[in-house]
């Protein structure tokens, strides 16, 4: 079946508990029809709007582009530029499937509406984000390829993938490659944060695809985190890590060969929350979820895609060269 169901209150009483979470309608769909609005917490993100922009082809002009906001295309991967800053109301995207940065990053702090798209970023610069998001509101990841050199060498050199920190809130990332790394997604960067970070951290993961990363897939400090259509390959110390209090749903996901794929026991002095519904485990995979979670509904509307073919659906829709 490849049709599109819209599930609605009617229907989803017929259907056995647990299928439907609430009033907000979820759609079920099996992988055939790849979504690129944005969804989730961040919805409503426009970024620099929907002008031609400026394109960039060397680091000075990215700098100078991202002080100016805007739209911004970055055309081929720029070596060197360091951590590169974007302003509110900025978009910055990769111009085909083979643009980037390496050995920079971006970083957004106290902004608002940032877009960062299709992009390849590696190797950010001595104990640096490749994306940095901190005190931020409303920003979109999406169709990007954030990798290191796998893993090996020191643990910290690179620091995380995509961390989200500082109060940051209403952030979706999404139809994005991590891999090869021992440092995922970090939301919330300490357990003495509780003051800054209680009530933040919204952020809803889809369509990602985590392979060859050692842990935080997210690991998630007092947020709240949906995670949906999301494949997980070959991770081996933890997937999605749920501490302080953290509210974390994941669904429709499909964990092969990762340890711990869903934990709230780990790493923290106090536990996180977790909900897992319709996942599928394989392999070595485990779990430990020693604390129920209430965050079964979310206020949007979203498409899940089954945990069953989301594997093969992102490897053909994720990553760069699909929005270009
Ligand atoms: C894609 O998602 C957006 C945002 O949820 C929605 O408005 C739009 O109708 C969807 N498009 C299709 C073809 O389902
Ligand atoms: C937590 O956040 C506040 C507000 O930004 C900051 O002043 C404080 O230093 C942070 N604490 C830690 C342990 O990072």
């Amino acid at each position: 079946m490849h049709s599109l169901t819209l599930i609605t209150a009617a229907a989803a009483a017929l259907m056995p508990s647990g299928a439907f979470a609430g009033p907000v309608a979820r759609a079920a769909a099996n992988c055939a029809s790849p979504n690129y609005s944005v969804v989730g917490y961040g919805a409503g993100t426009t970024g620099g709007g929907s002008g031609s922009g400026t394109t960039v082809t060397s680091c000075s002009a990215l700098t100078t582009a991202a002080k100016a906001g805007g739209v911004i295309k970055v055309s081929g991967i720029l070596s060197g530029c360091g951590i590169v800053d974007l302003k509110s109301s900025t978009t910055v995207t990769g111009v085909g499937a083979n643009s980037g940065l390496t050995g920079g990053g971006f970083r957004v702090k106290g902004a608002s509406n940032v877009i960062i798209r299709n992009m390849k970023l590696k190797n950010s610069p001595e104990g640096k984000d490749l994306i940095e998001i901190q005190k931020s509101t409303k920003v979109w990841v999406d169709h990007m390829d954030l990798s290191n050199n796998g893993i090996t060498g020191d643990k910290d050199y690179y620091d995380g993938l995509l961390d989200i920190t500082h109060a940051s809130d209403f952030i979706t990332v999404s139809y994005t490659k991590f891999h090869d790394h021992w440092k995922g997604s970090l939301l919330g960067h300490s357990d003495s944060n509780a003051s800054e970070d209680t009530g933040k951290l919204h952020v809803t993961y889809h369509h990602n695809h985590f392979y060859n990363v050692n842990s935080r897939l997210p690991s998630v400090r007092f947020g709240t985190v949906h995670l949906y259509s999301s494949c997980y390959e070959g991770n081996p110390t933890s997937g999605i890590n749920s501490r302080m209090g953290a509210q974390v749903l994941v669904e429709q996901s499909y964990f092969a060969d990762t340890k711990l794929a869903i934990v709230t026991d780990l790493d923290s002095d106090q536990d996180g929350y977790a909900v897992s519904r319709d996942n599928v485990f394989a392999g070595s995979t485990t779990t430990r979820i020693t604390k129920t979670g209430s965050l079964t509904t979310v206020p949007y509307s979203y498409t899940l895609d089954s945990a069953s073919c989301v594997c093969n659906m992102v490897k053909s829709y994720a990553g760069t060269g699909i929005v270009a």
